[in-house]
């Protein structure tokens, strides 16, 4: 079992080899995860929603995406552990330097932050420079919910359609290493991810990315508390145990099975 790292990222999409990668907030679950053989593990933010009980990620700090990416990282022998730089750990250069330098410090490999506006170019930049990689993330934002007034499927628009396409390689372009798009219609993430030069792994993003994330409570059917988005699966009905579960999914996103139709936006 060969431990994933960045240039292994960028070997999978050239080979068209789909990656799999799913949250993980503590050592247990990290190490079935790491098991089933899920290629990337990811400390979200989502921790604030679905660990924290807040009803967005904006409550939530460097210190705790801190905390569970030591967590995570025990649990951990052959996947690549991505940690989420939390609501404006990512506003200047120098705060997203130290926020990063933090997360590497706990045990994390490759930090994420959301958004391709300049200072957020500028940030991955800081960040790339200084030998840390860098996961963008496009689409729906979480960190963005008071602007866009809730969680909505993004680039429907014919602009913000081309504003998204532009933004992908902006970020590419800017250093980073993955792209995440979330809640874009299956279209335009395949026309994305072509154009790409860097892996794409799509949540609501329809078949066509280069990998495939899911929130691991939502993977498990646990209630969120909020309204169930369109490309959640609970893979434990079909799986019959965590372990089981993860691996359908891990089954289901090589085979191209998931997500269908049925989980996706056109
Ligand atoms: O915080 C998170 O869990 C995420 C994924 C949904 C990609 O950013
Ligand atoms: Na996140």
């Amino acid at each position: 079992r060969r431990p994933m790292t960045v240039p292994t990222l960028a070997e999978a999409k050239a080979a068209g080899r789909k990656l799999t990668m799913l949250t993980a907030y503590d050592a247990g679950f990290a190490r079935t995860l790491d098991a089933a053989g899920v290629d990337l593990l990811l400390v979200g933010d989502s921790l604030g929603m679905v660990v924290q009980g807040h009803d967005s990620t904006l409550p939530v700090l460097v210190e705790d995406i801190a905390y569970h990416t030591a967590c995570v990282a025990k649990g951990l022998e052959r996947a690549l552990l991505v940690a989420d730089l939390p609501f404006q750990a990512d506003a200047t250069p120098e705060r997203a330097l130290d926020a990063a330098t933090e997360l590497l410090q706990a045990g994390a490999q490759m930090v994420k932050l959301e958004g391709a506006g300049p200072h957020k170019l500028e940030a991955i930049r800081f960040l790339v420079a200084r030998e840390i990689p860098v996961s963008a993330h496009l689409g729906l934002t979480p960190q963005s919910v008071l602007r866009l007034g809730g969680y909505k499927v993004q680039g429907r628009e014919d602009d913000a359609s081309r504003r998204l396409r532009e933004d992908a390689l902006a970020v590419a372009e800017a250093g980073a290493s993955l792209l995440v798009l979330e809640c874009v219609p299956s279209g335009l993430a395949r026309a994305i991810t072509q154009a790409s030069p860097i892996p794409t792994i799509g949540i609501g993003a329809g078949p066509d990315c280069d990998g495939q994330v899911l929130v691991l409570h939502d993977l498990l059917g646990l209630d969120s508390g909020h309204r169930r988005p369109k490309f959640v699966k609970d893979f434990l009905a079909e799986g019959g145990s965590v372990r089981g579960a993860v691996e359908a999914f891990v089954e289901a996103v090589h085979a191209g099975r998931f997500p269908d139709g049925a989980h996706s936006y056109e």
